[in-house]
C-alpha cells in the first residue's frame, strides 16, 4: 500500500491526542515496531481498514478530551473494545483518515456493591474478567460467550450481545443498569446508577446500547450481578428432528422453570466441521442424529436435585420421542468440555473457509418450517450448499451460515454469492417476522440491507436520533446506518 504523509490538519491532530494521551498511547504507521492490523482487521478477516491513528486513551477525562479534538477537527472516531464483532464495526475505513479509539486501557473495575447486586467496570475490562471479579465476590455475571476471553464490556455493550445464557438472564442489554458515556461532543453522561427503579424520562441508556459506537463512546457502566447456582449440570442430546428440538425446549421449560440457563442447538454438519478440524475434542453422538442439543441446568438447591430433575426431563423427553439418546456431564470438567465443542464450531467454520454468516431470530415455534423451507430454497437457488446451523434456539436465534459447495473455494464463493444468500435468507426472516440480526448487529456488513427489512417509519426515527445526538456524524460513519 502506497503511504502518504498526514496533512497538515492532521499532524495538529496527532500532536494534541499525543498531549492528552501520551506519545506512547498514539500509535500511527509511522510509529517503530508497530503493526497496526491488529486494530486495522476484522475478527473473520473479512475487511482491513487504514488508520489516521489508534489512540489508547487511560480514562474517562482523556476520552472527552481526545473526542473534542478530533470534533475540532472534523475526524471520525471508530470506538473499539477487543475487536471480536462480526459485522465489521469496529475497524476503520480505507480512507487512512479515521481514529481508533481503543478502550483496552480503560480496563478497571470500580466497584462492587454485593447487596445491592452490582458491579461497576469500565468499558475496556475484558468479559472473563468481569466474570471472574464477580466470581470472586461469590456471585455470578452470567453473559458468555465465545470470545469471553478477548471480548470487552463496552464492546458487549455497543452490540447488545447476547451469547448462551440469554435464555434465562437476556442480552446484555437486560444485564445493565447505568451508564457513563462520552457525546460526540465530548461531553461526559455520568449515568452510573444502580438503581432498578428510575422513570425520569427517556431511557438513554437503551439507547446507547447495541447503537454500536455511533452514537456515543461508553466508559464504564454498572452491571446487574445474581446469586451463583448451587449446582450446575449439562447434558448433550440427539434430536431427530427441529420439531423435537422446539418440543425438547417446551419440557425443559416446564420442567426446570428458572434453571434453564442455556438451550443451545447444532446441526450435523457444523458438528461434522469440528469433528474434522478438532478431533480431539470428540464430539458426542453427532454421527447418529442430524441434531444435536445442549441443555443446562443450574440448579438453587444441591447437585442431587438436579440431577434428579434432569434425569426426569431427559426420560420424558425419551417417552415422548424428542431424544434419542443423551450424555449428562459426570464432572465441571466433562460440562466445560461439552461446552467448548460447541464454542469450537465459530473457529471450525472459520478453518473450513469463509461462509455467508447469519445470526436472525424468529419466533421459536416458526424455526422448524423455516429451516426447512429455507433449506428447501436455498439448495434449489444454490446446489450443493453446506448449511452450518447452530445457536441459541432458546431464544429463537440461530447461526444459519451457508458454506460452499464441497470442494468450491469458500472466498470466491461468498465474493460471488452473499448477496444473493442474504436476499434469499432475509426475505424468508421477513416473511416469518423475524430479525435479521439477533446478536452480532448490523456494522457495515448489514447497513445497506437495513432499509430493505427495518420499519421505514422506525428507521426514519433512527436517524433523526443519530442527527441529535452526531450531527456531524463523527461516530462510526456508515456503520448500522448507511449513507442517505
Ligand atoms: P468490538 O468488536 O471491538 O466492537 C464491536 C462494536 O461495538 C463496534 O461497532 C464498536 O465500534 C462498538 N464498541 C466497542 N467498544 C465500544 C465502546 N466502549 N463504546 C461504544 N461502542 C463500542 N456475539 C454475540 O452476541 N453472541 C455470541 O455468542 C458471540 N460469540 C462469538 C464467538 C466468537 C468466537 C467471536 C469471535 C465473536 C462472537 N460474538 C458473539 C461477537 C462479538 O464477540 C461480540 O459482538 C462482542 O460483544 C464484541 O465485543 P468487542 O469488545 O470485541 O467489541
Ligand atoms: C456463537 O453463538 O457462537 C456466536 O454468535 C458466533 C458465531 O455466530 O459464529
Ligand atoms: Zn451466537
Amino acid at each position: 500500500m502506497t503511504t502518504s504523509s498526514p496533512s497538515l490538519a492532521h499532524t495538529t491532530l496527532l500532536a494534541q491526542l499525543r498531549q492528552i494521551c501520551g506519545d506512547a498511547h498514539v500509535l500511527t504507521h509511522e510509529t517503530p515496531g508497530v503493526d497496526l492490523a491488529t486494530w486495522e482487521q476484522d475478527w473473520r478477516k473479512r475487511v482491513k481498514g487504514r488508520a489516521l491513528a489508534v489512540v489508547r486513551p487511560a480514562d474517562t477525562a482523556q476520552v472527552a478530551a481526545v473526542v473534542k479534538a478530533c470534533a475540532a477537527a472534523q475526524t471520525s472516531i471508530v470506538p473499539q473494545g477487543g475487536n471480536t464483532g462480526l459485522v465489521v464495526g469496529s475497524v476503520p475505513d480505507a480512507s487512512g483518515t479515521q481514529i481508533v479509539l481503543s478502550m483496552t486501557r480503560m480496563n478497571a473495575v470500580r466497584a462492587i456493591d454485593k447487596d445491592n447486586l452490582t458491579i461497576t467496570v469500565e468499558a475496556g475490562c475484558v468479559l472473563q474478567n468481569l466474570q471472574a471479579a464477580a466470581d470472586s465476590a461469590g456471585l455470578l455475571f452470567p453473559l458468555s460467550l465465545g470470545a469471553e476471553g478477548s471480548c470487552t464490556i463496552g464492546g458487549n455493550l455497543g452490540t447488545n450481545a447476547g451469547g448462551t445464557q440469554v435464555v434465562r438472564y437476556g442480552n446484555t442489554r437486560e444485564l445493565c443498569l447505568g451508564l457513563e458515556v462520552v457525546t460526540a461532543q465530548g461531553e461526559v453522561w455520568s449515568g452510573l446508577t444502580g438503581l432498578r427503579k428510575d422513570n425520569t424520562g427517556y431511557d438513554l441508556r437503551h439507547l446507547m446500547i447495541g447503537s454500536e459506537g455511533t452514537l456515543g463512546i461508553i466508559t464504564a457502566a454498572t452491571m446487574k450481578l445474581f446469586p451463583q447456582p448451587a449446582a450446575q449440570l449439562t447434558a448433550w442430546a440427539a434430536v431427530p428432528s427441529m420439531e423435537a428440538a422446539v418440543a425438547l425446549l417446551g419440557l425443559a421449560h416446564q420442567r426446570l422453570g428458572p434453571s434453564l440457563t442455556g438451550f443451545e442447538v447444532m446441526g450435523q454438519f457444523a458438528l461434522s466441521l469440528v469433528d474434522k478440524h478438532y478431533p480431539q475434542l470428540r464430539v458426542p453422538l453427532w454421527q447418529e442424529t442430524p441434531w444435536c442439543v445442549l441443555i443446562e441446568n443450574s440448579d438453587s438447591e444441591n447437585e442431587a436435585h438436579a440431577r434428579s430433575q434432569f434425569e426426569s426431563l431427559l426420560e420424558e423427553a425419551m417417552n415422548h420421542g424428542c431424544v434419542t439418546d443423551a450424555v449428562v456431564a459426570e464432572s465441571l470438567t466433562q460440562a466445560r468440555g461439552l461446552w467448548h465443542i460447541r464454542e469450537s464450531i465459530t473457529l471450525a467454520q472459520q478453518q473450513e473457509g469463509p461462509n455467508v454468516k447469519h445470526d436472525i431470530s424468529i419466533a421459536v415455534s416458526l424455526i422448524p418450517a423455516f429451516v426447512a423451507e429455507t433449506d428447501a430454497l436455498l439448495a434449489q437457488t444454490f446446489p450443493g450448499v453446506r448449511m452450518v446451523d447452530f445457536g441459541h434456539l432458546g431464544d429463537g436465534n440461530l447461526h444459519y451460515n451457508v458454506q460452499a459447495p464441497e470442494g468450491q473455494d469458500g472466498k470466491a464463493f461468498v465474493l460471488a454469492h452473499e448477496d444473493a444468500v442474504n436476499t434469499v435468507v432475509f426475505d424468508q426472516v421477513s416473511r416469518f417476522k423475524g430479525s435479521i440480526s439477533a446478536e452480532h448487529g448490523v456494522g457495515e456488513l448489514k447497513a445497506g440491507k437495513l432499509p430493505l427489512y427495518k420499519d421505514p417509519t422506525a428507521l426514519a426515527m433512527m436517524r433523526a436520533v443519530k442527527k441529535a445526538l452526531d450531527p456531524h456524524n463523527l461516530l462510526n460513519p456508515g456503520r448500522v446506518l448507511s449513507a442517505e
